[in-house]
């Protein structure tokens, strides 16, 4: 039978394999209200891949890859990649104002090297680790002479193909200060898209992860995990925290979403403020 002309609706089991499914693979957990909106989002997946039935679709995309497009677009209908430059702006002011210059000082009295590793988990399209990016070229003197990477992960293999391509449109960069908008970003004449310049592109790369495994990176003074651990419920948070926490130079500092939801599960680490924790 085409998919066009599916009668079938699906069935609370149905659904339930599918919820597990999700929350097996991502760490996401399905609400029941959210039930709904997943029963549709399946159709449409067996709309545009033909497939008849909601138990072959399952068979199927079970059996898939993390980064096999069909899953891919399969995670595509179930996960949120809202993101933009400079969101949560209290964290961008902590990072410009204090982070940075603290690092820069003790570099220039050779307390530290010049070297630094920043994380940004479930990055998305890149618009986060961009920004982080731009606070460095904005905040380090002389940050070229610097070793400085920012690695982007997600989940999703789409949303990092589109964040390698370091472009932006005007919804993306509406909170990017004026100065950093000439500095460190070009606009393109024709459209209106904004592309990081080589000082930003140089420092960043990307990388497809799945927040449920061990990341194999060496440590990372700061960590940036935003906006993601409010899909997951706590079993699944706590296995997000427990990985990061191996990521984490000593003395490194985690930078979390206010809605996270993580506060109970960082006892180990020092609070310095709702939303930054220091590894102790
Ligand atoms: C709302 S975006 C957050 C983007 C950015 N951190 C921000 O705050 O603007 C959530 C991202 O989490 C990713 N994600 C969901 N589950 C994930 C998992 N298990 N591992 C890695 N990334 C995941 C999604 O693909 C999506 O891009």
């Amino acid at each position: 039978m085409p998919a066009e002309t599916l009668q079938e609706t699906i069935t609370p089991e149905q659904l339930s394999r599918y919820a597990r499914l999700i929350y097996d693979r991502t760490g996401i957990a399905i609400s029941p209200q959210k039930r709904t909106l997943l029963s549709n989002r399946l159709r449409r997946r067996l709309r545009e891949t033909g497939i008849a039935g909601y138990d072959a679709y399952f068979q199927h995309v079970s059996k898939l890859r993390d980064t096999d497009p069909e899953w891919d677009a399969f995670l595509q209908e179930i996960t949120t990649h809202e993101t933009y430059l400079f969101r949560d702006e209290a964290h961008w002011k902590w990072l410009r104002e204090t982070y940075l210059p603290e690092i820069s000082e003790a570099a220039r009295r050779n307390e530290r090297q010049r070297t630094l590793r920043v994380l940004s988990a479930a990055c998305s399209t890149g618009d986060e680790p961009f920004t982080i990016a731009s606070c460095i070229a904005g905040c380090v003197p002389n940050a070229s002479q610097w070793k400085i990477e920012v690695l982007g992960t997600d989940i999703g293999v789409g949303a990092l193909e589109e964040a390698k391509t370091a472009t932006f449109n005007e919804r993306s960069m509406k909170l990017v200060p004026d100065d950093y908008r000439r500095r460190f970003f070009t606009k393109s004449p024709s459209a209106n898209v904004w592309s990081a310049k080589p000082a930003l592109t140089s420092m960043v790369r990307f990388r497809q992860h799945n927040l449920m495994n061990a990341l194999a990176e060496r440590p990372f003074d700061l960590v940036f995990v935003k906006n993601v651990l409010i899909y997951f419920d706590k079993p699944s948070k706590q296995t997000v925290i427990g990985h990061i926490g191996k990521l984490l130079v000593p003395n490194g500092k985690l930078v979390v979403g206010a809605a996270e939801g993580v506060s109970d599960l960082l006892g180990d680490y020092q609070r310095l403020q709702p939303w930054l924790y220091q590894k102790q």
